[in-house]
């Protein structure tokens, strides 16, 4: 169970480096005038990586994930809903981030049997495609960091993979710790979750009758 949360916030936030290294780094900077309400909706989490000593022992179960980011406008929190294959059954989670002064920085703060805080950031981002996460996590005198990619399709171009692997490595995640998901387990296919699946339906729609065949599953 710990590290299944461990798991998610490392595949939810994609994150890296500690918060030092970001601002020494101008690579490492949040996303300049990063728009909140353009990150909201539906994304898949494709690929991921971590420093962390868990990560080996489970390369085998992650995943693609489903994501869709929400905000509550009253307490300034950032919700994800998540849905992810553990093992066969399809969890599904719902993780609220408080918002930091600096647009496109998060903090997920757990206050439970886990406790566990990340510092999350989006680095880059083209709010229709893809989006590259970096996070730090501690739990205890633990420190990881990690990287995630967010996809708005399941398929994105060779060039923004190699430039997330490139991100990736600059964070100083090994590369063989840099991993690209497959899609498979039970959440495939992929249950509409409600909010912009409409809006994602209508886009695949219109994808469909472009492509003429689509091999989208949702
Ligand atoms: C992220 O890293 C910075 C620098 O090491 C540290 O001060 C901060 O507490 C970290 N945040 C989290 C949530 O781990
Ligand atoms: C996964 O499921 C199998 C079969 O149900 C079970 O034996 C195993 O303990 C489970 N593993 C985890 C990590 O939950
Ligand atoms: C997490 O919660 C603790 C206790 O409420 C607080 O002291 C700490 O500043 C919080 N950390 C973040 C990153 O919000
Ligand atoms: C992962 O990176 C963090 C931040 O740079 C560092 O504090 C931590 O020691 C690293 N962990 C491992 C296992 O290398």
């Amino acid at each position: 169970m710990r590290c299944g949360v461990v798991l998610l916030v490392a595949v939810l936030s994609l994150g890296t480096a500690a918060a030092e290294s970001l601002s020494e780094t101008a690579n490492d900077q949040i996303q300049e005038n990063f728009d909140i309400n353009q990150f909201l909706g539906t994304w898949f989490a494709l690929a991921t990586g971590c420093n962390c000593s868990w990560f080996s022992q489970y390369k085998e179960v992650m995943t693609i994930n489903k994501v869709v980011l929400s905000t509550s406008e009253e307490s300034n929190t950032f919700i994800g809903t998540f849905q992810y294959d553990r093992n066969g059954t399809c969890i599904h989670h719902v993780g609220h981030y408080a918002m930091k002064d600096t647009a496109g920085h998060f903090v997920f703060n757990s206050t439970g049997a886990y406790a566990e805080a990340a510092d999350i950031r989006v680095i880059k981002i083209n709010y229709q495609e893809y989006a590259f996460l970096l996070i730090n996590t501690s739990k205890g005198v633990d420190h990881s960091k990690s990287v995630t990619l967010y996809g708005r399709t399941r398929h994105l171009t060779k060039e923004t993979t190699e430039e997330f692997k490139e991100f990736a490595l600059r964070q100083g995640i090994p590369e063989d710790m840099i991993l690209f998901l497959p899609e498979k387990g039970a959440c495939v296919p992929w249950d509409p979750i409600p909010e912009s699946s409409v809006k994602d339906r209508k886009r695949r729609a219109l994808d469909k009758m472009r492509k003429g065949l689509s091999l989208e599953t949702s």
